[in-house]
């Protein structure tokens, strides 16, 4: 492996305007290149000298000549001065072993060289995912599209990350977990023997959101809008302030907005209302359900037109400390429960192992129930985030394995069976004998 890494870094450097260059001269090479690229092979030094020769793969025969003159399969190209023969349109089916046959006056094969071409797709679009968990720790997910054989390093802050960073993952792993509060500017870069990829993300630390502040985009006709019970929603109401006059109106089922000339503020008629002029939003605090409903906004701009929008305020519960209760069941199956204190509207969601639960693992319920039944000896970290519009909270617990008491009680059962015939046995034997005494006696 190591060779063949030392191979791809010669390549790399030798490479230029897409096409891989690959010394094929040594028996035993090995040469990658891109799909749908150009690979350019030198199998000898040059023609000069050879008699015949011949250069074929599993089933064709791409090259074969004589000292002055050849023939070529398509896509091929091949200059005898410098024994350099390249293949572009690289496919995957081109990928396998190729040999050189080089023969004398007589036709008998007075050499004999193999090579392994390898062509592989080139890393695409690396992604970053990040996603918090329970401890505030942070894991982050680097995905490509493409790329065969990818192997990935990490970077932060331009150096390897360290143990003090890393809580689970190593460097070259392509998903990895940062300890908590870990941040600064994390890089993941991915490669295989002919492309190289990479994508860059600020990190900051994670934090447990439950949103006493909401951020709600007013500006479209209809805009649904969520504020946290007890917490501020900041509605956005227009983009452009420059045409807009101070005067907003308008009305809703709880509330009456009432403009207030030469102040940045209009005030509501709530104290903890209050619009700002110099970015167009308004800013509802301490929000409680009695401020659900449908809004209507009049705004007018500098020539006195006005527009009429609406806008639909929910309020919700926060969600809170959510909690995995987990249960073995009879036949080593074990059910989990996602219980979360509070929370309007609360949406489950399970992962084992960051991936989402499938059949093979879940023996009822679905990834969006709040119980869910695993199938027997299930191993990993089981997840459950709980998130509605305006919180998001979660719970990890490893999986233990549970007991199939069934066999248990199969054997209980069994024993417990085997007494029984034994004892009614015993009955009948002792009563036989006692007709045998009584029969013998009278
Ligand atoms: C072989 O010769 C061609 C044409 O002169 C040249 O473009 C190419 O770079 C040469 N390749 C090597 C490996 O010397
Ligand atoms: C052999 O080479 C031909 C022409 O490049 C290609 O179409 C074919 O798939 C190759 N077969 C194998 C087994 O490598
Ligand atoms: C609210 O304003 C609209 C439009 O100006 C008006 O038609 C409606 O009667 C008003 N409703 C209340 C309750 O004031
Ligand atoms: C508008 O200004 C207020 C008060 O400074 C601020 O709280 C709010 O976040 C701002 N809104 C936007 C969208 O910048
Ligand atoms: C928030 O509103 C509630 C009633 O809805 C009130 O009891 C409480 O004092 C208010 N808190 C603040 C900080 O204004």
């Amino acid at each position: 492996m190591k060779a063949v890494f030392g191979l791809f870094l010669t390549l790399l450097r030798l490479s230029n305007a897409g096409n891989i260059y690959c010394d094929g001269r040594e028996d035993g090479a090995w040469c990658f290149a891109a799909l749908g690229g150009t690979v350019i092979i030198q199998l000898m030094n040059s023609t000069s000298g050879i008699t015949k020769y011949e250069w074929k793969n599993k089933t064709t025969v791409i090259l074969k000549g004589t000292e002055n003159n050849f023939t070529l399969q398509n896509r091929s190209c091949f200059i005898p001065s410098n024994g350099t023969v390249g293949i572009k349109n690289l496919n995957m089916t081109d990928s396998g072993e190729y040999t050189l046959n080089v023969f004398d006056s007589k036709g008998k094969n007075v050499e004999s060289r193999t090579l392994q071409l390898i062509v592989q797709a080139p890393v695409s679009s690396v992604q970053l995912v990040t996603e918090c968990l329970t401890q505030l720790e942070m894991k982050v997910s680097c995905l490509s599209d493409g790329g065969d054989s990818p192997q990935y390093s990490w970077t932060l802050d331009g150096h390897k990350l360290t143990d003090s960073e890393l809580l689970s993952g190593q460097s070259e792993t392509n998903v990895i977990i940062l300890k908590q509060s870990v941040t600064g500017r994390l890089a993941c870069s991915v490669g295989n023997q002919i492309s190289v990829g990479s994508k860059e993300q600020n990190i900051s630390a994670c934090k447990e959101y439950t949103a006493s502040e909401t951020h709600c985009d007013g500006t479209e006709d209809g805009a649904q809008c969520f504020g946290a019970l007890g917490g501020a929603v900041i509605i956005q109401l227009t983009n452009n302030i420059s045409g807009i006059s101070d005067h907003i109106g308008g009305n809703s089922t709880s509330l009456i907005l009432s403009a207030k000339d030469n102040n940045s503020f209009l005030n509501f008629n709530q104290s903890r209302s209050f619009y700002v002029s110099s970015n167009g939003t308004v800013i509802i605090e301490n929000l409680s359900r009695t401020d659900d409903g449908q809004y209507i906004l009049e705004i007018f701009d500098s020539e006195g037109q006005k527009t009429l929008r609406t806008l639909h305020l929910t309020t919700e519960a926060p969600v809170s400390s959510v909690q995995l209760v987990s249960e073995c069941l009879s036949q080593g199956q074990m059910k989990v429960s996602c219980l979360s204190k509070g929370g309007d509207s609360p949406q489950y969601n399970w992962s084992l192992n960051g991936n989402t639960l499938s059949d093979s693992e879940l023996l009822s319920g679905h990834s969006e129930t709040n119980i869910i039944i695993l199938r027997p000896n299930i191993p990993g970290r089981l997840v459950c985030s709980v998130r509605n519009q305006v919180s998001y909270a979660l719970e990890e617990k490893v999986l233990f394995v549970c007991p199939d008491t069934s066999l248990l009680i199969h054997s209980l059962l069994f024993v417990t069976t085997l007494l029984s015939c034994a004892v009614i046995c015993l009955y009948f034997q002792l009563r036989k004998n006692k007709c045998n005494r009584e029969f013998v006696t009278s």
